[in-house]
């Protein structure tokens, strides 16, 4: 955040989180910390507090515990995710479920997501209403993942389902309540709408993205469990037809000794991540038009360089 103006808010944000995990539970409140003060980029409440000062917003320290709830909902959907994705590690530590157990890390989530009321609840409507949809679609996104996996039927229209539902949701909301809570028109606040819908979309490609061509080590989390799980824009793009069958099958036929590795080479190989990162580059550009009617501010250049960011991040 180099808003000048925001940065008081954004650190009230990082005490916020800190503080409502707070309780004489201390398997909750240390699973909880855990994850939170483990860093993470903060795109998400980064997204409502510019949103809602581009919008002519004066007083960001009244959204601190909407923005807040908004990385909220995304930090608990981490621990859980972390579960069904078997993956180890998260933000460059233990995952929660690694560390304590698969049980703790499921109360962690849901206490997580509980608090989320906690932050929410003084906003009233109709911003409780807009986040609560928002969480319906997260988990509907990432129940309609795992079926797809199952099934091995990921086509790009349902890709696009999935994540737009699981991803794209948040991103919607925060942009969309920021944009609410500075009181701007109706027509306003769904071009910001429009604008956080498509800048998650092409997040979430290109997380995928830099799940075949990422570091580790920068992203602070496994890379090759798409695939390995038959899942993301790879197998939606056809990398994995590339190579034949599903991900599975093609990681147990390759004769090498680190076959995840020798797996990721041929899939940089299959021409999908072009094909991915082409639509990355289009939904970058719908969501900077989105923005086009919006009066020029420090805070809209802050969310015009957000898309950039995304589209170019390699963490
Ligand atoms: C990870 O989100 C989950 C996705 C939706 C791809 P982030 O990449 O924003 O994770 P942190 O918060 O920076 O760790
Ligand atoms: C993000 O998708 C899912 C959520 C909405 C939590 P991923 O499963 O790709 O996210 P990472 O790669 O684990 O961060
Ligand atoms: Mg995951
Ligand atoms: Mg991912």
């Amino acid at each position: 955040m180099k808003l000048p103006s925001l940065k008081e808010a954004f650190a009230a944000v990082e005490e916020r989180l800190m503080a409502v995990v707070e309780t004489d539970v201390l398997t909750l409140e240390e699973a909880s910390q855990h994850i939170i003060s483990s860093g993470g980029k903060r795109v998400r409440p980064q997204l409502l507090l510019l949103s809602y000062a581009a919008c002519g917003g004066t007083t960001p320290m009244q959204a601190v515990d909407l923005a807040a709830a908004v990385e909220m909902v995304h930090t608990a959907t981490l621990v859980h995710d972390d579960i069904n994705d078997h993956s180890d590690f998260r933000r460059g530590k233990m995952a929660v479920h690694k560390r304590w157990g698969r049980t703790f890390a499921l109360l962690a989530g849901d206490f997580l997501f509980t608090k989320v009321y906690e932050l929410m609840a003084p906003y009233g409507n109709p911003f409780n209403v807009m986040m609560a949809d928002a969480c319906v679609k997260l988990v509907e996104g990432e129940t309609l993942q795992a079926h797809a996996a199952k099934t091995g039927e990921i086509d790009r229209e349902t890709y696009k389902k999935i994540i737009a539902r699981k991803t794209a949701s948040l991103f919607e909301v925060g942009a969309r309540m920021g944009a609410a809570f500075a009181g701007a028109t109706e027509a306003t606040v769904e071009a910001f709408r429009q604008y956080g819908y498509n800048l998650g979309m092409a997040f979430q490609i290109v997380d995928d993205i830099l799940d075949v061509i990422g570091d580790p080590e920068a992203l602070g989390k496994p890379v090759g469990l798409d695939v390995a799980q038959n899942r993301g824009v790879m197998v939606a793009e056809g990398g994995v037809a590339v190579m034949g069958g599903n991900g599975h099958t093609a990681v147990a036929e390759l004769p090498d000794e680190d076959p995840v590795k020798r797996m990721m080479i041929r899939m940089r190989e299959s021409g999908a991540i072009e094909l991915a990162r082409m639509q990355a580059i289009e939904l970058a550009e719908r969501a900077r038009e989105a923005l086009s009617a919006v009066p020029a501010s420090p805070a809209k250049e802050e969310l015009l360089g957000l898309v950039d960011l995304v589209v170019d991040r390699t963490m």
